[in-house]
């Protein structure tokens, strides 16, 4: 399923760290267009403004100027407690580290963030089910974290921030603490979520193999956009 409905459009963002005695320029000048359906890798160098990329996207923190609209939403705009719903709602997140709570199961740890909207508990273990039997953990609702290897936590993971059917997932080099092995199983499980649900994907990513299996790469460079690739024949 692809369109070409915009689902983020983002004008001119910046982004400067100031801590008081240096700025950083962390993001320059970035304006993006991504449709829904899409699966989009950003790469580029350490320090190069990636994950400052995916944190303004995702709203996980404010450009220091620039324009912002997700799902038809301007959404700097919103105030805390709508900004708040509207990650919950519309956007789930994937980090390196797989950040569950180390006392939950694997179906605790997947239907905490539906909880967290207010949904039925009826409705929320069945929601929860459902997204483990797409990741491929339908065996495994009742282990710990850590009775789980690291590609498992990290399907955990990826089931707890598609629990409430995000418009857009967004991922900051989600494989960057697994082997070969693992790290292919969870980029092919992104293509097969793109692919049969689609999913809106945007990952940052460091290996180009990774990187080849989006729809698209953008490369970032000194804070700004360098080149931006849409393969022509897309998966
Ligand atoms: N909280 C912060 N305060 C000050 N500077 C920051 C902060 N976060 C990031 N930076 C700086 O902003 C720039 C971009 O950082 P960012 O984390 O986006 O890079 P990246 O491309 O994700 O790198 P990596 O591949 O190493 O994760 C870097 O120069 C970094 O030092
Ligand atoms: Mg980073």
């Amino acid at each position: 399923m692809k369109n070409n409905n915009i689902i983020i459009k983002a004008n001119n963002l910046e982004r400067v760290y100031d801590n008081g005695k240096i700025k950083t320029i962390a993001l320059k000048d970035v304006s993006l267009e991504i449709n829904e359906g899409e699966f989009v890798a950003i790469m580029g160098p350490s320090g190069s403004g990636k994950s400052t990329i995916l944190h303004q996207l995702g709203l996980l923190d404010n450009p220091t100027n620039g324009k912002l609209i997700i799902d038809n939403d301007n959404v700097l705009e919103l105030n805390e407690e709508q900004r708040t719903r509207f990650r919950l709602e519309k956007l789930g997140y994937v980090f390196q580290s797989y950040n569950l709570i180390p006392e939950l199961t694997t179906i605790e740890n997947v239907y905490v963030t539906a909880m967290a909207l207010g949904v039925s508990k009826e409705e929320y273990i069945k929601n929860a089910m459902e997204v483990l039997k797409n990741v491929g953990l339908e065996n495994r609702e009742y282990h710990l974290p850590s009775e789980l290897s690291g590609g498992q936590q990290q399907r955990v993971s990826i089931a707890r921030a598609l629990v409430n059917k995000p418009k857009i997932l967004f991922a900051d080099e989600p494989t960057a603490n697994l082997d070969r092995d693992s790290s292919d199983n969870i980029v092919n499980l992104f293509r097969k979520l793109n692919k049969d649900f689609g999913q809106t994907i945007v990952m940052v990513t460091h290996e180009l193999e990774e990187g080849e299996k989006a729809d698209r790469i953008i490369w970032v460079k000194d804070g700004l956009l360098d080149k931006d690739r849409i393969k022509k024949n897309k998966h």
